[in-house]
């Protein structure tokens, strides 16, 4: 036991050590934090070259593997990126601990799904699932959201189910690779996460999810 929490604190000052000397967009520093978190390999094969710029309100923005709150996450944020205005891109946003990191049973839920991106102009793409924050179940610990953009090779067609803010549909035992591989959109051109645990605003994303 006692060697185990020792284990934990050092994994947690090497995470503090990694965050402190991060610089955005160095490739060994994004591959490390999502090898040290395990986005890879839980959610994605192997890590990016860039961080994606994500802000949510109040200007906060996404430090790659930190803890947000529900609270906070709320909105849908801003997120940006230095786009070939000639391409399409697809952004992806989904949860690998639903309804645990130790037992995702419903691994992944997908939070947010928006293709055929003209450039950087997300209003203008096609919401395949709207946003929805954060809203992980008490005592379920922190639960990891990871941002995936993805370059599309042409215009696509997505035969997918349009789902609202209001809805479930379609959402839990989502799986971010394996959409990917389907739309054939190769490996993510850039990516960024966070964590969250329950805050006493997560009944009121609940509430919304059932709302339809
Ligand atoms: C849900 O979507 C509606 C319609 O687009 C929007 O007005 C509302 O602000 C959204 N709610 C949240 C919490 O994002």
């Amino acid at each position: 036991m006692r060697l185990m929490s020792n284990f934990k604190t050092i994994k947690a000052l090497c995470f503090l050590c990694i965050m402190a000397s991060i610089k955005a967009n160095e490739s060994s520093e994004v591959k490390h934090i999502f090898e040290l978190l395990e986005v890879v390999p839980d959610v994605i094969p192997s890590a990016p070259n860039q961080f994606l710029k994500v802000t949510y309100d109040n200007a906060l923005e996404v430090q790659p593997g930190a803890e947000l709150t529900p609270t906070q996450v709320k909105s849908q944020p801003l997120v940006e990126w230095a786009a070939d205005h000639d391409a399409f891109y697809t952004l992806i946003m989904t949860d690998p601990d639903a309804p645990s990191r130790r037992e995702p049973t419903f691994r992944e839920f997908k939070h947010w799904l928006v293709g055929n991106i003209p450039g950087n102009d997300i209003s203008q793409g096609e919401v395949l699932a709207a946003y929805v924050g954060s809203g992980p179940p008490q005592g379920t610990g922190l639960h990891r959201y990871v941002f995936l953009l993805y370059k599309q090779a042409g215009k696509l067609e997505f035969l997918e189910e349009r789902v609202g803010n209001n809805s479930r549909n379609g959402r839990p035992k989502f799986r971010a690779a394996a959409f990917a591989e389907k739309y054939g959109l190769g490996e993510p051109v850039a990516a960024n996460f966070y964590q969250a645990q329950w805050d006493e605003y997560v009944p009121i994303v609940h509430k919304q999810l059932s709302g339809n």
